[in-house]
């Protein structure tokens, strides 16, 4: 069945009233569209623990930087509805910029230390409009959980603090990054990637897996690593390092020495002519 799509904010919390009369669970997936495989298995992971799955597109002005891509970001709208279809959404809120933010929009939401670094030092101001449009998204559907890619690492652990601070009752649900055959993780911008960069941009991943193998080996230095991954994507004609990091798994700040039982983040964000690609690995 098509789900229903509403834009508006009274339409939505009426259907999502109704559900919850007839005592339904409520999962939510946030979206930006131009969805893939990587929204289908968030999607599927809602619809395995919830009655009612709601999914947002909106592609969210206040994350954007005064020279990023918000307006060419691409908005597939009638493919999104049909894979939110096929994944037996039921409801897709898909509102227009001004009705999440009216002219007289004043609040905003910051995560402070957590929305700084990694992403946060390349693209200011970005975590703040994550932080603000989930919590908006969380207080208009008041899902029961919430479910998140472990692609975008660094927002998963803002949105996870975000939601202890500020006491959100809602469960954040994180999956698994999904990939191509060839490692690269699904993302709405790998269609900005041209063929060349495209081939190239598999160094993204291999560059992950040999930075844990080398932990994995004994290798203890958190600086060694971080050298290895910028040689190594460095190496690639055309790649750019934006950042090459290893840190703690939760507070996001550098790690030194690598400890067992620490819980450690390996992330990379890279250039690939005017795309910029992330992906990570946890290291448990
Ligand atoms: O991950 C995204 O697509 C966006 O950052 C989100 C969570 C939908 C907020 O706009």
């Amino acid at each position: 069945m098509k789900p229903a799509v509403v834009a508006e904010i009274e339409p939505l919390r009426a259907v999502v009233a109704e559900a919850r009369r007839k005592g339904q669970t409520i999962g939510l997936v946030p979206t930006m569209g131009a969805l893939h495989d990587g929204h289908r298995s968030l999607i599927e992971a809602a619809r395995g623990r919830n009655d009612f799955v709601v999914v947002s597109i909106f592609v969210n002005p206040t994350q954007f930087g005064p020279n990023e891509d918000l307006q060419r970001y691409p908005r597939p709208l009638a493919t999104d509805l049909e894979l939110c279809r096929q994944a037996g959404v039921d409801l897709v809120f898909h509102p227009r910029p001004e009705v999440v933010y009216p002219p007289d929009y004043r609040s905003y939401v910051e995560v402070t230390g957590l929305q700084d670094v990694l992403c946060g030092a390349s693209r200011p101001g970005h975590f703040r409009g994550v932080a603000t449009v989930v919590l908006k998204l969380f207080h208009l559907v008041q899902p029961d959980r919430a479910y998140f890619g472990q692609k975008d690492a660094q927002q998963v652990r803002i949105v996870q603090q975000m939601v202890k601070d500020l006491n959100v009752p809602v469960e954040v649900c994180v999956c698994p990054t999904v990939r191509e055959t060839d490692g690269l993780a699904l993302s709405s911008r790998n269609a900005y990637l041209d063929a060349g960069e495209r081939r190239l941009a598999t160094v993204v991943y291999r560059t992950l897996i040999e930075a844990r193998r080398s932990i994995e080996g004994g290798e203890r230095s958190a600086a060694a690593i971080r050298e290895r991954m910028r040689e190594r994507i460095g190496a690639a004609p055309g790649a750019v390092v934006d950042y090459a990091a290893v840190v703690d798994a939760e507070t996001l700040c550098e790690a030194t020495e690598i400890e067992p039982g620490r819980p450690l983040l390996l992330a990379l964000a890279v250039k690939f002519g005017g795309t910029r690609l992330i992906d990570n690995l946890l290291i448990p």
